[in-house]
């Protein structure tokens, strides 16, 4: 596909269209930002239990971010007024924190995004709430697993289409379906950039992958359909036949020979179980 690249030094910090390729610098950058927002994923999971509230952990991860120096990215964001999206059970995305108790049995994404000297970290797990069933269990591991399958095709020269077919392929072969209605995204000084990362597709197809790109890789995948509708609320995303839905996220940058996920858990919590 014809696109357009540019040196990532000599580029705005505006959203032109043009996928910007970064150097050592910005690496690092990228390393330091995903590494805190991983941090604060890693902090949330002993506060993950029946009874919590959405709002407290909302409230935790703030306090978290700021004691660390860092900025929460969502906050303001188009008008959202909190720091991490909690999606519960069939909300498939920007779920909204509230004062609803979590409660024995749901799955949560806690989906949260940093800023560290003006690089953004992005990324979201699935948290089992007390004790999960099999079905729930099932589909949080087919979807950690598939966002991993489509990390693995990562490297210069492949596309990002490989990257969605991968997970399309692993995810139908399980009878599960893929979210088309949301995506992954170029990431950097910006939260949200060119390219568009699509979880579905066809080999070889998109855009080439290039050595300093930055980008998400964010796949929700329903145990149902994927259809998705937004609540009056502007931003709460559901699945339309209310069935269960998972998703993980990480930042990565494609590197000379692959592919470096910025966003790893430092403890050691990239899935569940976290013990
Ligand atoms: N972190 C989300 C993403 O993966 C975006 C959340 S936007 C917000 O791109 F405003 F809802 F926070
Ligand atoms: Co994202
Ligand atoms: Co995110």
């Amino acid at each position: 596909m014809m696109m357009n690249y540019i040196q990532a030094d000599t580029a705005g910090d505006t959203r032109d269209g043009a996928i910007k390729l970064h150097g050592p610098e910005a690496f690092a950058g990228m390393r330091k930002a995903g590494k805190l927002a991983a941090a604060c994923l890693d902090m949330l999971v002993p506060l993950v239990k029946p009874g919590v509230t959405t709002e407290a952990l909302d409230a935790a991860a703030q306090e978290y971010i700021l004691d660390n120096g860092a900025v929460p990215a969502c906050l303001g964001y188009r008008g959202y007024k909190h720091t991490i999206c909690t999606s519960v059970n069939h909300v498939v995305c920007h779920g909204i924190p509230g004062s609803k108790p979590l409660k024995n049995g749901d799955i949560v994404n806690i989906d949260v995004t940093v800023i560290v000297d003006g690089w953004h970290g992005d990324t979201s797990r699935m948290y089992p709430v007390g004790q999960i069933n099999r079905k729930a269990e099932r589909l949080i591991n087919i979807t950690y697993d598939a966002l991993m399958l489509g990390i693995a095709q990562i490297k210069p020269g492949n596309t990002v289409g490989d990257i969605g077919a991968a997970i399309q392929k692993f995810a139908e072969a399980e009878r599960c379906s893929v979210v088309e209605d949301f995506c992954g995204h170029g990431i950097g000084r910006l939260f949200h950039d060119a390219p568009n990362i699509l979880h579905l597709g066809n080999p070889g197809e998109g855009e080439e992958l290039r050595e300093g790109m930055f980008f998400t890789v964010e796949p929700m995948i329903n145990l149902g359909r994927a259809h998705t509708k937004v609540l009056a609320d502007g931003w709460t995303a559901v699945t339309r036949d209310k069935k269960l839905t998972a998703q993980f996220e990480h930042s990565l940058g494609v590197t000379a020979t692959g592919v470096e996920i910025f966003t790893k858990s430092p403890a050691g919590f990239d899935r569940p179980p976290y013990d």
